[in-house]
């Protein structure tokens, strides 16, 4: 855990940082979240996290108490009074003390610092498992708070030896709970869905760093091409890209990790490191 964490603009030591009970997140787990890495005290991609994270507020009609440049501003002393040269942060944006238990009012704005994430090397050298859940999720481009579904799911998930859940709709594919898919098919073309997800900050980076080693399709993508296909993998803020090998028990492709999960995670790497050497403090 970081030392400490912020809680509406001020800095305060983690371990007596506290929310009232009554906040609408609390009571009806109403508010907004967002979630990037920082590296060299410089945090990834800020102006896309940061346009995700006011807009997701706007459409859930939530008002920050800090202005974005503010914010931007913000971060940086966090992360400067923790003094770790690389982590994550998650900004989280409340509904608010409700005055009857319902209605939102002046919105809470927590931040906090995570450590890197550690997923073990095995998932990207071995890949992962799915299930895959009939589900939508309700206001699929704002980063809401709520990942009701696929938490409750984390036993079915264990007992299948999976990592997270994937979300198809009428046999539509969508996302999973926490990334978004991508899929390699038998022409190598890379397809990603294009509507009903979470814009992925991730998703559009892989999309930069594939563009001109393969054709990139971005449309609705039926769950019967993602049992057919040559390859899958995840995307996420915190995975970068993480290949998927098996799907409901049933191998994807030839069951192994693939070239282009390998590749374009590279790739991604690459784009991100150079991100993180030129960014201006
Ligand atoms: C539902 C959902 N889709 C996709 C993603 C991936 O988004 P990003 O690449 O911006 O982390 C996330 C990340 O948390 C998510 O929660």
């Amino acid at each position: 855990m970081a030392r400490y964490c912020s809680l509406n603009g001020k800095i305060l030591p983690q371990q007596e940082a506290s929310l009232g009970l009554t906040d609408l997140a609390v009571l009806r787990g109403y508010g907004i979240f967002d979630f990037f890495l920082f590296k060299y005290g410089r945090p990834m991609l800020e102006e896309q996290y940061l346009e995700r994270f006011y807009n997701s507020a706007e459409k859930m009609h939530l008002f920050p108490p800090l202005a974005r440049e503010e914010l931007s501003r913000h971060i940086r002393e966090l992360i400067a009074a923790n003094g770790e040269d690389m982590g994550a942060i998650r900004l989280v944006l409340t509904g608010g003390y409700t005055p009857d238990g319902y209605s939102p009012s002046e919105p809470n704005l927590i931040v906090l610092q995570h450590g890197w994430p550690n997923y073990p090397e095995s998932y990207f050298t071995e890949g992962v498992g799915l299930i895959s859940h009939h589900f939508q999720r309700e206001w699929p481009e704002v980063k809401a708070i709520n990942y009701l579904t696929g938490i409750k799911l984390l036993p079915e998930i264990r007992k299948a030896g999976a990592l997270e859940v994937l979300y198809h709709y009428n046999g539509v594919l969508r996302e999973s709970v926490r990334s978004n898919v991508f899929l390699i098919n038998d022409r190598e073309e890379l397809i990603t869905p294009d509507s009903d997800i979470l814009f992925g900050i991730t998703r559009d980076s892989v999309i930069k760093a594939a563009t001109g080693l393969l054709p990139i399709i971005t449309r609705e993508v039926q769950m019967e091409e993602v049992f057919n296909a040559r390859e899958v993998f995840l995307t996420g803020s915190n995975k970068s890209a993480m290949p998927v090998v098996r799907i409901d028990g049933r191998p994807v492709g030839d069951g192994k990790v693939g070239y282009w999960a390998k590749t374009l995670k590279g790739k991604l790497e690459e784009y991100r490191e150079a991100y993180y050497q030129r960014a201006e403090v």
